[in-house]
């Protein structure tokens, strides 16, 4: 057992409902280890600015059913110079901040393998609504945002059966499909389309025009953010002129980053915390906690960080260069587990979409 005298919670990058439930699944854990914490405000700015304050066991005290940051979150370019890192470093030193668990995506990630470098043991948990970190099943967020767009998209459905519309709905995710697939299942979407997956847009013309003749009234057309400027605009134009189906666009954007988490996510955050400061008490660091099947594991950052750009298909010369063969060939394999996934649910929107 490593011994800490105080570790160092934050949140940085897109926030995501849950973060908050982490935070305090976090320095709660660490009380109980009788480890002082403190919170770091504003993601990695608040430790090159020194904006953090102590946590007792109250002040996280009502926050596990709120949504956005208590922290608060910024992307710091600074903190990826010399002089932003010293200051981070400088502010970890005077507050004897000798860990620390960074809540957020990728970004948080590569500030946190930099703090570990130089001394500063860091665990990572995965926070985004975008569920695009391939290590983990599933990320804290997720589930909120993906049931914030079943609401809005159920209350669409309803004005376009009254009027016989078409509703193209976009949704975040960044590049991932994610968000799209799920919740176009769920919402009896005749269609979702998806950054991973080469959209056949005459194919869903077809359909529309099928089923109006048969008498469906309302259409719901998920698509994916990570398509790109103005896919879904374009796509609600087109089917309008060529099925003569009224039709309308949405976007529903951060509405999907706010409000509640639901009790999945407030559970996957409480128990990625606690775990999270269960690894740093037991000497570890370097660690992103993921979900996978089910339970909650520890991966190695850079593990975590290489896998993703495997799956985004992103990686650049040496990145492999660290791994050995059969590390590569797991990452292979989770790729490959990932794509189908993602496949399997492209299919089962399309088919059950009629
Ligand atoms: O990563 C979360 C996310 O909401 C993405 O879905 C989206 O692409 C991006 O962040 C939006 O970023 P910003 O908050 O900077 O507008």
């Amino acid at each position: 057992m490593k011994s800490f005298r105080k570790i160092g919670v934050l949140t940085s990058g897109g926030d995501a409902p849950g973060m908050n439930a982490a935070v305090r699944a976090v320095a709660r854990t660490a009380i109980g280890y009788g480890v002082e914490v403190m919170g770091i405000y504003s993601g990695y700015e608040g430790l090159i600015y020194g904006d953090v304050r102590p946590f007792g066991v109250r002040d996280v005290s009502n926050i596990v059913n709120h949504g956005g940051t208590m922290l608060y979150s910024a992307r710091a370019p600074q903190f990826k110079t010399e002089e932003g890192m010293k200051a981070a470093i400088e502010t970890c030193r005077r507050n004897n901040i000798d860990g620390i668990v960074a809540i957020g995506g990728d970004g948080t990630f590569r500030g946190a393998t930099d703090l570990s470098s130089r001394g500063i043991p860091c665990i990572g948990l995965p926070a985004t609504i975008d569920n695009d970190i391939t290590a983990t099943d599933y990320t804290i967020g997720f589930d909120t945002a993906m049931n914030t767009a079943v609401d809005m998209i159920d209350r669409l459905r309803d004005t376009c059966e009254s009027h016989a519309r078409c509703n193209v709905v976009e949704v975040m995710g960044r590049d991932a499909g994610d968000i799209t697939l799920q919740v176009g299942i769920a919402v009896g979407a005749t269609a979702a389309i998806v950054p991973e997956i080469k959209p056949d847009t005459d194919a869903l013309i077809e359909k529309i025009k099928a089923s109006r003749t048969l008498g469906k009234r309302n259409f719901i057309i998920v698509v994916a953010e990570g398509l790109g400027g103005d896919f879904g605009e374009e796509l609600t134009r087109r089917i309008e002129a060529e099925t003569g189906v009224e039709s309308r666009f949405a976007r529903l954007a951060h509405v999907l980053r706010g409000g509640m988490p639901t009790l999945r996510d407030r559970l996957l955050a409480s128990r990625m915390g606690e775990f999270a400061v269960d690894e740093l008490m037991n000497g570890r660091s370097d660690e992103v906690i993921c979900n996978i099947n089910n339970e909650i594991a520890a991966v190695d950052i850079q593990y975590a960080l290489i896998l993703d750009r495997m799956y985004k298909k992103t990686l650049k010369d040496g990145d492999l260069d660290a791994f050995s063969k059969e590390q590569i060939s797991e990452m292979q394999a989770a790729c490959a587990r990932r794509l189908a996934y993602i496949e399997s649910l492209y299919r089962t929107v399309n088919r059950l979409g009629l």
